[in-house]
């Protein structure tokens, strides 16, 4: 299990300066790259494929943390994998053989993790435990960047650390330092933001605040 680490979301980021963007995120301390991935299928909302992070790699230092929100990630792993995923995080939501696919993540040599879905229970992820680095915590309903917090997925964390004391919990959306404090008091460890950082005068200054929230 880590410490507290920020991964940044390029979602809301200016996806048409995609390099700058990958060393503005090198600069600011945050140690990890957030791709949030989806297919029009499992969201409404289309973004970008493997093709993206093999494009930004070269200009980036960071922890390359691939959220899949598509509908069966099966096929995507190896394209991920080979463009330079550290990490690809599948949701028990997307209908594949989830532990086979996590397997396969791991076969990749890279971190495995799970992510819910707001409504979906902790208990969704008791029979994977053993076979993921991370879990993610949705915490705001997958889709969109610059959705509000929702406070109701504070129990849920607060029981997923106690299920998997030593594994990394994630939580996704709407984290800016008033809730980056809540969700590492519930148990949260890796903090994704977008809006929060994108958005601020100072992101170096910005990712401080979330790591010592
Ligand atoms: C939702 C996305 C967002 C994004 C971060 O599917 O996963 O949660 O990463 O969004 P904000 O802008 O709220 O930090
Ligand atoms: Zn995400």
């Amino acid at each position: 299990m880590h410490g507290t680490i920020i991964s940044a979301s390029i979602l809301n980021s200016d996806l048409s300066d995609l390099r700058s963007t990958a060393r503005k995120v090198d600069e600011s301390g945050a140690g990890w790259l957030h791709f949030d991935v989806m297919d029009g299928s499992f969201v409404e909302n289309i973004t970008f494929g493997s093709s993206v992070l093999k494009a930004v790699k070269p200009y980036s230092g960071a922890f390359f943390d691939v959220h899949l929100m598509v509908t069966d990630p099966t096929r995507q792993i190896k394209l991920f994998a080979e463009a330079g995923a550290d990490n690809i995080t599948i949701h028990a939501e997307s209908g594949c053989d989830t532990l086979a696919v996590l397997r396969e993540i791991h076969s990749a040599g890279i971190g495995a993790g799970i992510a819910l879905k707001p409504r979906t229970p902790a208990s969704a992820v008791i029979p994977f435990i053993n076979d993921v680095d991370m879990i993610l915590v949705m915490t705001v309903e997958p889709g969109y960047g610059g959705q509000g917090f929702m406070p109701d997925m504070l129990p849920k964390i607060k029981e997923l650390r106690a299920l998997a004391p030593d594994k990394d919990i994630e939580v996704d959306g709407g984290i800016n330092a008033e809730t980056a404090k809540l969700v590492k008091e519930a148990g949260a460890n890796i903090l994704v933001a977008g809006t929060y950082l994108f958005r601020s005068e100072d992101m170096h200054k910005a990712a401080e605040n979330l790591k010592n929230a």
